[in-house]
């Protein structure tokens, strides 16, 4: 099928691959003229587990295309997708902005009947919004359907999420509009849920905010078990040998953070504020979160008296491995507030750098080891479970700080490990190592 691809960022980028990978014809949209250059040679704009490769792959059979002329593209698509970005404005609605230029646009450049589909995270209702705005800008003869298919995927295993994910959801206004999209991924042999546009939308911020819900519940438990002498990932183990409850995200840590939890939440409770319901449950998992991010440095304030002029080696910037995001990553509320408290940061993160000093203050010093990062350090932080840094040697803290005092917001270490060496280590809702 010959599909149109409006926004060529995360969403955009993954599934434009994904769906020439299957053997579509697939033309990804962009207005900017530098990336769009990149990413015709295959080069990939942001950090991706397997993207390049996929980019490559289909560029060369000739089913993936990068363009800036909208017109080409929309006028030989069937299908024309919208992933643009949907950030949160600052009262924590999304920003539809995106949306309804890319909406303008396809109308401007459409000249046959085609399905749009939004993939966005888009509040109720937007998608059939960008129905009316399309249908109000082109000519009666012109007919277009609407759809929302949902993505589900997570940075830094995007592509396989894509290939192997749980369900795909589609909201569709008629049985034909459904059909196409079912058609469209039936390679993917996913199990497909047929629903309609309002539902499809709401599946997605319940999905996200239940998910974040989890995590934040987890950092609870794990709060209680640091007062009780308890090990939250046992009490985690085997709350989820319960199927009913399940193993996954009860990794207790620093906080969620991204560019889908902390926007899906807020949009979600203001969604509900707008129809005067009082999402109490999810605010407190908002609050929750929050005040999670900013723990390791109130343990550390206690535990120093004081931060002032204590150089501090931040281990990890991304707000997950895997990938360089550092959308509302824990980092940078830690961070910022290590530097409030005047110490001297030292950070280190294997791709998220480049990011990272966009959103923070230049005071920062940013090296490209582990070892710099501890050299001399008073204090270290661990704020993303990077492979390297899980596996990076025990006995190398001990030798390259003062005296070696760890903060993990990660839980990279097993506590038993941690015992063989002279390090005083504080994890989140496990024994702390003296
Ligand atoms: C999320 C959703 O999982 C995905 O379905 C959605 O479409 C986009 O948002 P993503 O933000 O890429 O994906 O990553 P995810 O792996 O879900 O992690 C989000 C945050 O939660 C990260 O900061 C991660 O460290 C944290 N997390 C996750 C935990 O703290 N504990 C867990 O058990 C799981």
């Amino acid at each position: 099928m010959n599909i149109a691809i409006v926004g060529t960022g995360y969403v955009g980028l993954v599934t434009g691959s994904c769906l020439a990978e299957i053997g579509h014809q697939v033309t990804c949209l962009d207005t900017d003229r530098n990336k769009v250059a990149r990413m015709s040679s295959g080069i990939s704009p942001i950090h991706e587990p397997g993207l390049e490769e996929l980019m490559k792959k289909n560029i060369d059979e000739g089913k993936l295309f990068f363009t800036t002329d909208y017109n080409e593209g929309i006028r030989n698509a069937e299908v024309i997708y919208i992933a643009v970005g949907t950030p949160q404005n600052s009262d924590g609605t999304p920003d539809l902005t995106d949306v309804k230029q890319a909406a303008r646009d396809i109308a401007v450049n459409i000249n046959k009947n085609a399905i749009v589909v939004t993939k966005s995270t888009v509040s109720i209702g937007t998608t059939e919004y960008v129905k009316e705005l399309i249908q109000s800008l082109i000519n009666d003869e012109v007919k277009i359907d609407v759809v929302h298919n949902p993505e589900f995927l997570r940075e830094g295993s995007a592509i396989h999420d894509t290939f192997y994910g749980d369900r795909i959801v589609i909201g569709a206004e008629n049985h034909q509009a459904s059909s196409v999209l079912k058609e469209i991924n039936s390679a993917f042999g996913i199990p497909v849920f047929v629903t309609d546009i309002r539902n499809a939308e709401m599946i997605k911020y319940a999905s996200n905010a239940f998910l974040a819900t989890k995590i934040s519940f987890i950092n609870e438990i794990a709060n209680i078990c640091e007062k009780v002498d308890a090990n939250v990932e046992e009490v985690a183990y085997g709350m989820g040998l319960d199927k009913r409850i399940g193993h996954h995200y009860l990794q207790a840590g620093i906080g969620y953070g991204g560019s889908c939890f902390p926007k899906d939440t807020s949009a979600l409770v203001h969604l509900a504020g707008g129809v005067e319901h009082d999402f109490e449950l999810l605010k407190a998992v908002i609050r929750v979160n929050n005040h999670q991010q900013i723990s390791l440095v109130d343990k550390a304030k206690k535990r120093l008296g004081s931060l002032k002029g204590k150089k501090v080696a931040v281990l990890g910037l991304a707000y997950k491995p895997d990938t360089d995001d550092v959308r509302e990553a824990a980092s940078l509320v830690v961070v910022k507030r290590l530097l409030e408290e005047s110490a001297f940061v030292t950070a280190f993160d294997p791709y998220a750098t480049e990011n990272a000093k966009q959103q923070l203050p230049k005071s920062v010093f940013y090296t490209h080891s582990i070892k710099n990062a501890l050299d001399g350090a008073d204090i270290a932080f661990i704020l993303t479970e990077w492979d390297e840094i899980k596996r990076f040697s025990l006995s190398e803290y001990e030798t390259l700080m003062k005296h070696a005092i760890v903060f993990d917001g990660r839980n990279c270490f097993p506590l038993e490990d941690v015992k063989d060496y002279n390090i005083e280590y504080y994890s989140i809702g496990r024994q702390t190592i003296l």
